[in-house]
C-alpha cells in the first residue's frame, strides 16, 4: 500500500472510531530537535543507561546523574512542540474517547495542550524527594546540584522511571484501560524495545483494535500492525486530520 492510501485508511478508521488511543516515543519529539535514545544519533550511543538512568547509578553517584539530567534539561528548555504534538491535541478534541500514552519525559505533549495523557516514564520537569516522596514541578535551568527538598531536606531525584523500576500504578491502569477499550491505536515514533510499552501494540491488536504505526523506520511492531507508514511524525500526524 502506498503512503497516501495508508494515510487515507487510517483517516477513515479514525473518523469512524469512538475510542482512540495513541502511544508515542522519542521519534515524535525528534522533529523538535530532541535526541532519540537508539539509532545512529541516539543518546544511548554515547551514554550507558545503567550508569545514568538506574537507581544504582543514582545511589553510586548522584552528582553525575544530576549533571546528565541538568544537561538534558538545558537542551529541552530550548525546544518547543512541533506540528505532530499539536495534531494530537486536535485529535484529542475531536474524539469521543481518547487517551495518549507517552514514553517521553520532555513534557512537550502537555506543553502543546494534551490533557488526556499518561507520561508513563515520568517527566524531566518534576523532582521527587528520596526522603518524604513529595513530587514537585521544577523548571530550574540549571538546577542546583545536588538539589534538596525544601520540606525535609532530603535529596531530590528526577521524577523519571529508571531501568529496573516499576511504572506508576495509576498510569498503568489508565494505559491498559485505554488499550483494552480502543478501536484504533496509533503507535508513533517508538522503537518498541522497552517494556511494558513494547507490549501495548499486541494488547490492542488482540482485543480487535485497528493498529497503525507511524515511524521513520521499520520496527518490531511493523509486522504485527495493520498499517505501517514510514516518514516523519511532524509530516504524517497532521495529515491524519486533513
Ligand atoms: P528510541 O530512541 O528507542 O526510538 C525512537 C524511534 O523513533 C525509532 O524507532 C526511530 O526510527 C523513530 N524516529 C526517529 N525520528 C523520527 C521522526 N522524526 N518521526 C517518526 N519517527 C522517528 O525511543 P523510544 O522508543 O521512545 O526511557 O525509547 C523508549 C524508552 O527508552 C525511552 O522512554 C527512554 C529510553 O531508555 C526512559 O527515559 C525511562
Amino acid at each position: 500500500m502506498n503512503i497516501d492510501a495508508a494515510l487515507q485508511d487510517i483517516r477513515s478508521r479514525l473518523a469512524q472510531a469512538k475510542s482512540v488511543t495513541v502511544l508515542t516515543g522519542a521519534g515524535i519529539s525528534a522533529d523538535s530537535g530532541v535526541p532519540t535514545f537508539r539509532g545512529a544519533e541516539g543518546l544511548w550511543k554515547d551514554f550507558r543507561p545503567e550508569e545514568l538512568a538506574s537507581p544504582d547509578a543514582f545511589e553510586r553517584d548522584p552528582t553525575l546523574v544530576w549533571e546528565w539530567y541538568n544537561w538534558r534539561r538545558e537542551l529541552l528548555a530550548t525546544k518547543s512542540p512541533n506540528p505532530g504534538h499539536h495534531a494530537l491535541v486536535e485529535l484529542e478534541q475531536r474524539c469521543e474517547r481518547f487517551w495518549l500514552i507517552t514514553q517521553n519525559v520532555d513534557g512537550l505533549h502537555a506543553e502543546a495542550g494534551s490533557r488526556k495523557l499518561s507520561e508513563i516514564h515520568g517527566n524531566i520537569w518534576k523532582v521527587r524527594c528520596t526522603g518524604c516522596g513529595v513530587v514537585k514541578d521544577n523548571r530550574d535551568v540549571p538546577i542546583e546540584i545536588l538539589p534538596k527538598c525544601l520540606t525535609c531536606h532530603g535529596l531530590l531525584r528526577p521524577h523519571i522511571v529508571w531501568f529496573g523500576e516499576s511504572l506508576d500504578p495509576e498510569d498503568l491502569h489508565n494505559s491498559y484501560e485505554a488499550l483494552r477499550s480502543c478501536e484504533v491505536l496509533l503507535i508513533i515514533g517508538t522503537s518498541g524495545m522497552v517494556y511494558p510499552a513494547a507490549s501495548f501494540g499486541p494488547i490492542a491488536k488482540d482485543q480487535g483494535a485497528f493498529v497503525a504505526e507511524l515511524n521513520l523506520d521499520s520496527t518490531p511492531n511493523s509486522d504485527l500492525v495493520d498499517v505501517a507508514v514510514q516518514g516523519r511524525a511532524k509530516d504524517l500526524v497532521p495529515q491524519l486530520l486533513s
